[in-house]
């Protein structure tokens, strides 16, 4: 195996080894082990977990191997709607906010090879993850990568084409989405497209879990100022947002995805994550004590309300894409 392969090694406590489809992206082979998620990089021969889904910058939930993981659970909804955004052959486009570069193969694809990405993130790990897929070669127009960030882009005016960002808005409160959005504007070309996808929070289910229990600790995590709950749940006014940035022909479109059982590995490794994640939150603040007893169970294997044995369980994540255009 050589330096640019990846393993995603999946959480899902159950010890299993499970082998997901090759597929066109930058994955091969997932393994489910016992453990929360993380990833092996095979450069020295040594295993190495990631066990926090946080960036070094600070960013809950986007940690690369989060992210591949997130991406693969919900892939075909994903990638149909980087394809309904409007991104056209030949166009030199920014991704703002690539993270570990899960968008980038059916980006680079839809540019072909007279096109052209730029992409910045925040978190330096993410952009080395973007290097070493750039590295492999396996993108079909020229990438370039680098540390930035999407409220003050070191891009000259009326640069790119397109932008595409992809569920990083969640993570900027107002203001900073007002300076995202000025500056993604300015480094259009006049006539260029902007696409924003987001998770649209307010129709987040993962039955068999009371909804009122989510929506309680919702309520908690955005009181303590969790911006990726406060962004999720403020996804349906982003297109005021973008108007109001001064983009035309703004519109937004709604996507489900749903997954109930039987699930795939990678489905239960992202649901196992996601509620390991909700617990650890939840640890931290003040919520009634028969919900945290039950919140317990559902991410502990040896108990019988643990999410993954549950028989109904059903996962929605509802997901904005919003399109406007900088006037020409
Ligand atoms: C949930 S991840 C999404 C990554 C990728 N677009 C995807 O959909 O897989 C959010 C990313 O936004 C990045 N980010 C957050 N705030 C940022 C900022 N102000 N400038 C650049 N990147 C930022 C984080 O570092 C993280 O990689």
């Amino acid at each position: 195996m050589g330096e640019s392969d990846f393993w995603v090694i999946i959480s899902g406590r159950s010890g299993r080894t499970a082998y997901l489809e090759k597929n066109n992206s930058s994955f091969s082979k997932c393994e489910v082990l016992s453990g929360r998620m993380g990833k092996k990089t095979m450069t020295d021969g040594a295993a190495r977990l990631t066990r926090d889904s946080a960036t070094s910058t600070g960013h809950a939930l986007s940690a690369a191997d989060w992210l591949d993981t997130h991406f693969l659970a919900g892939q075909c909804e994903y990638e149909t709607m980087l394809r309904a955004a409007g991104f056209q052959a030949g166009w030199c486009v920014l991704d703002a906010g690539c993270g570990g570069g899960s968008f980038l193969p059916l980006l680079s694809e839809l540019l072909g090879e007279n096109g052209r990405i730029n992409a910045v993130d925040l978190a330096p790990e993410n952009v080395s993850q973007v290097e070493r897929i750039v590295e492999s070669g396996r993108l079909q127009c020229p990438v370039s990568v680098r540390e930035g960030d999407v409220t003050a882009l070191s891009f000259d005016d009326g640069q790119f084409d397109g932008v595409w960002s992809a569920n990083v808005t969640q993570y900027l409160p107002d203001a900073e989405l007002d300076a995202m959005l000025a500056e993604t504007r300015r480094v259009l070309k006049p006539g260029g497209l902007l696409a924003v996808k987001d998770t649209e929070d307010c129709a987040f289910r993962l039955h068999p879990i009371p909804s009122l229990l989510l929506w309680r600790l919702f309520d908690a995590l955005a009181g303590r100022g969790e911006m990726t709950v406060i962004g999720g749940l403020r996804a349906l006014h982003l297109s005021h947002f973008v108007r109001e940035a001064g983009f035309v022909h703004v519109r937004h479109k709604v996507t489900y995805i749903e997954r109930q059982t039987p699930l795939r590995p990678v489905e239960e490794a992202f649901i196992a994550g996601l509620v390991e994640w909700l617990a650890q939150e939840a640890e931290s603040l003040v919520m009634p004590a028969s919900e945290m007893v039950y919140i317990r169970a559902c991410c502990d294997p040896s108990h019988p309300l643990y999410m993954l044995r549950q028989p109904g369980l059903y996962w929605r994540e509802a997901n904005v894409l919003l399109t406007g255009y900088k006037a020409a």
